[in-house]
């Protein structure tokens, strides 16, 4: 692993989201990292709460990445592809990228990403906090209800001793060379590929409602999505989330 990153490593926090966005307040260099066994408060997008009991990754990187505030979604779909990558390396398993942030594996979501991003000056952001949970192993007691037949992990019932930290350094490693190189976008030919929603009906959610159902016809290089509606409108989603049938196998 490069000096880049500093990890610090919690048995339990509420969000490692919340603890990083304080330091990234308080000033904390970039490339801090906070790693949680387990999370009380983690936090999903959408103002959703996140299942983190033991058995999975939760960690948070403080970046402060020199880009406008409307280009902080890259740092998103970058750390979608690291983990992606990071998964294939070390279990052999396709994934796939529910836009914007979901990863998939075998038709269940293994993994959700969460930047919080602040900017006060308008330019460039201050600082971005890039959430990851990864579900390595099926916790014992289950999923609870409202992510049952969604949620699914790496591993059922068992994994290898060292999975969570391989999936850990797999991801900064890779993160770190598309953060490098931030400008030069070399993960969208990556996302592009394993995106499970182009040529797909997807339900369009807007404001956290889900309004209208629409032809995804592509990502364009921002790693925005490109739809039509069924009216033949053609429309540009820079941020959002679409619902599709958790069922598709990439
Ligand atoms: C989502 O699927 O909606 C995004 C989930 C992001 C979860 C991660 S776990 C580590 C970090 N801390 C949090 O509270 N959330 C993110």
């Amino acid at each position: 692993m490069n000096d880049f990153f500093r990890i610090k490593k919690y048995d339990c926090v509420d969000s490692t989201n919340e603890l990083v966005k304080t330091m990234a307040k308080k000033g904390e260099k970039e490339g801090f990292v906070a790693v949680a066994d387990r999370q009380n408060l983690g936090r999903g997008r959408l103002g959703r709460a996140f299942f983190s009991p033991e058995g999975g990754v939760y960690m948070s990187v403080l970046l402060r990445p020199r880009i406008a505030p409307e280009k902080a979604v890259s740092i998103t779909t970058m750390a979608a592809v690291a983990v992606c990558e990071a998964i294939e390396d070390y279990t052999g398993k396709k994934t796939g990228i529910k836009w914007v942030n979901d990863i998939v594996v075998d038709g269940g979501k293994v993994c959700g990403i969460l930047t919080e991003a602040a900017a006060s000056n308008g330019d460039f952001l201050d600082y971005a906090v890039l959430g990851i949970g990864v579900n390595v192993v099926s916790p014992k007691e289950g999923y609870p209800n409202d992510i049952k037949g969604k949620a699914k992990a790496l591993f059922e019932g068992e994994c290898p001793l060292d999975a969570r930290e391989k999936i850990i350094s797999g991801i900064l490693s890779r993160l770190y060379r598309y953060y490098a190189d931030i400008d030069k976008a070399l993960y969208v030919e990556s996302y592009r590929r394993r995106s499970v929603v182009i040529g797909r009906v997807v339900g369009v959610i807007k404001n956290g409602r889900e309004c209208r159902k629409a032809l995804v016809t592509g990502i364009n290089d921002d790693c925005a999505l490109e739809v039509k509606y069924d009216d033949g409108i053609s429309d540009v989603l820079n941020t959002g989330e679409v619902s599709i049938n958790y069922e598709y196998k990439p």
